[in-house]
Formats: structure tokens, sequence, C-alpha cells
């Protein structure tokens, strides 16, 4: 029995990025983007995915919503709306073409970092944002300017926005735009790639109370890329943690922050700045550089700057497994890393 809550299930999801070379231009190697992947996506939560720059969060978003095809692996997609006698879809192999003939496409949509690069700088908003519903069905434009300017009001603009072009906004209020174009079609699942990190500050908190609003409001799922862990941590329900195209750790956030299981989550955490300086704890910093995609390492892949490496780590890929309820980690000394820290780093608890 399924779990009917899944939305998207991605199962051992690899995308890798051919290189050619040579004079015959055959490929001789590949990035290794994403190596693995497996990984549920429950219905209504925000999964916060952090990880190193590289680490493969960017490509996860675009293979989930069709805009890279996955090399190997699928992604299961519950559009089950509620009937649990419907199978899921395999979404994997569909192509960009197959995902919209089967109306999929609209259901999964994105929002990129910078909405900048992201809006065509010659077209007037209402034209940005009516464009994928005009993809998607035959619409009066009566009807379709009731639903841009029903979408302007829903993210926080109004009808004066409505003949002007991107360049006419701030930053703050083009992220506005990009979100009402992506939600245009009643998406149920959007991939936020860094969606407020090239915003102000002072813009950035508006933004994430922008999305936590439209999520309740309309039922939303989210995958919230992000290397700033306080800003997953004030939205995200559950966290995935990356490193070089593996999933290392998936907890609930809170749980994530308390009790961190893999090294690299620990690593990670501890560069996070503490304003108590009674509870300041030590940045564990980690040895070299994060390895090739090309050809990464072998087993644990994070044996090369792993603290408390052991000879299994370099022979045997630890899978990621339950440790508690709702906690799974890929190491094979998960059951003494918090100790190992501790010893090591004098690490307070988070
Ligand atoms: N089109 C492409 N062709 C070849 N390699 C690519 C392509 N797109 C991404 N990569 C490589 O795949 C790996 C993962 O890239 P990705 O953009 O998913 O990382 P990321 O975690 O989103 O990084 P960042 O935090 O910097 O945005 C990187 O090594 C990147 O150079
Ligand atoms: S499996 Fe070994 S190398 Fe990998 S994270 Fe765990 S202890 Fe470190
Ligand atoms: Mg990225």
């Amino acid at each position: 029995m399924r779990n009917p809550t899944i939305i998207l299930s991605l199962k051992g999801l690899k995308k890798h990025y051919p290189i050619m070379g040579g004079v015959l231009r055959r490929q001789v190697n590949s990035v290794k983007a994403l190596d693995g992947i497996n990984i549920d996506i429950y219905r209504g939560e925000c999964l916060g995915l952090v990880g190193e720059s590289g680490c493969g969060k960017t490509t996860t978003g675009k293979t989930i919503i069709g805009l890279e095809d996955a090399t190997h692996g699928n992604i299961q997609y519950f559009s089950n709306g509620g009937n649990e006698n419907k199978p899921p879809v395999d979404i994997s192999g569909m192509g960009r073409r197959g995902l919209k003939k089967s109306g999929i496409r609209a259901k999964l949509q994105m929002v990129f970092q910078d909405p900048t690069t992201s809006l065509d700088p010659r077209m007037l908003i209402k034209n940005i944002i009516a464009e994928p519903i005009l993809a998607l069905q035959r619409i009066g434009s009566r009807d379709l300017e009731t639903r841009v300017l029903e979408l302007l009001n829903l993210v926080g603009l109004t009808k004066d926005h409505y003949l002007r072009y991107p360049h006419e906004f701030s930053g703050g209020q083009r992220q506005r735009i990009a979100v009402a174009r992506a939600i245009a079609t009643n998406p149920e699942f959007l991939v936020l790639d860094e969606p407020t990190s090239a915003l102000d500050v002072s813009v950035q908190a508006q933004i994430l109370n922008l999305l936590k609003q439209l999520q309740q409001k309309l039922h939303l799922t989210y995958l919230f890329i992000t290397h700033h862990l306080l800003v997953v941590k004030y939205i995200s329900s559950r966290l995935a943690v990356m490193y070089l195209g593996k999933v290392v750790e998936t907890a609930p956030t809170g749980e994530l922050f308390r009790h961190p299981l893999h090294p690299y989550t620990h690593a990670l955490l501890s560069g996070i700045p503490v304003p108590d300086v009674a509870h300041s704890r030590r940045r564990i910093v980690l040895s070299g550089d994060v390895p090739s995609p090309l050809n990464p390492p072998q087993a644990c892949r994070f044996h090369t700057r792993c603290p408390f490496v052991i000879d299994v780590c370099r022979k045997i890929e630890p899978p990621i497994e339950e440790a508690v309820r709702g906690h799974k980690v890929a190491c094979h000394r998960q059951s003494e890393v918090a100790k190992l820290v501790k010893e090591k780093f004098g690490q307070r608890a988070l």
C-alpha cells in the first residue's frame, strides 16, 4: 500500500550531463549532477533542499518538472487528487512534450533565483503572466484579463502594474510577478530555487511571507532550494541535505537542527552564526574542496572530507535508511556521530 499523502516519489534518480571530447566529439565522461536520489515529497509540505554549490539542487528541481530529462531512475507523480485507487504516473521519461500534452506540466512549476533574467524584458506584465495560461487552454480576452488581475492581486500587486514592463519594477516586485506566472496554471507543486537570494535583505522576508501565505491559500507543495539555512528553518517543515549528487539526510526541520545525524549536516549547521556568545560553537571546517562530480569518490562520497571516516566508508556505499521515525540518513556511523562530534569539536546542542 502506498502512502496516500505522497505527491512525488524520486527513486534512484540520476542526471548525468555528457562531456564530449576528442576529434570525433565522442562522450568521454559525464558530470554526475544527480547520482541516485531517493526521496518522497509529501502533499502540502515545504521540503527544504540544502547543500553546497554544485551538489545538484537546481538539477533536482529541473529534472522533476521536466526541464531536464532524467538519465536513469523514475519520478512517480501521484496526481490522484484524493483518489487512492488512481496509480501514480512515472513522469521521468515523458519529456517536455509528453508532460505538456498530459497536462502534468501545468501542475509542476518553478520559480528561479533571479527575476531579472527569468522575465522577458520585452513583454508586458499582463503577457508574461498570461503566457502559461494561453499555452494550456483557449480562453477569451475578458476572462484572461480577469484571471491575470486575480493573480496580480494574489501576489500583492494591482491593476496599475498590468501594462508595465519588468524593468519598471524593483527586485521584490519582479519576484512577485515570477510567482504570479508560476501559479497561473493552478499548479500543485512548485520548485522555488533560491527565490529570495537575489533580493535585498529588506524584501526577502516579504517574499518568504508571501510564499507562505500562497502555500496555505492554494494548497501548494514546495521544494524550497537554498544555501541559507536560517531561511529554510523559517519556511520549511522538512529538510533534505544533498552532497555531491546524493541526498544524505532527511528529517523534519526541528529534528534536523536539534539532532543532525550525518557528519556533513553537522558541518553545515556548525557554520550558522549564533548571536548568543554563551552558546557559541566551534565551526567544523571540512578539509579539502568538494570533489569533482566528474569523478566522485567511490562508496560514501563524503569519505574524502569526513573527520570520522573508517575503512568501510571507502568500500561500501551507505544506503539512506530510517534511523528514527521520519529521520533518514546515509552514514555507516550514524549512531556514533553525535558523540564523535562532541569529542572532537566540543559541539554544543544546536
Ligand atoms: N547543463 C549542464 N551541463 C553540464 N553540467 C551541468 C549542467 N548543469 C549543471 N551542471 C553541473 O551539475 C552539477 C550540479 O549543478 P546544479 O546547478 O544542480 O548545482 P546546485 O546545487 O544548484 O548549485 P548552486 O548552489 O551553485 O546553484 C554542477 O557540477 C554543475 O556544474
Ligand atoms: S559513511 Fe563514513 S565517511 Fe561517510 S559520512 Fe559516515 S562516517 Fe563519514
Ligand atoms: Mg542552483
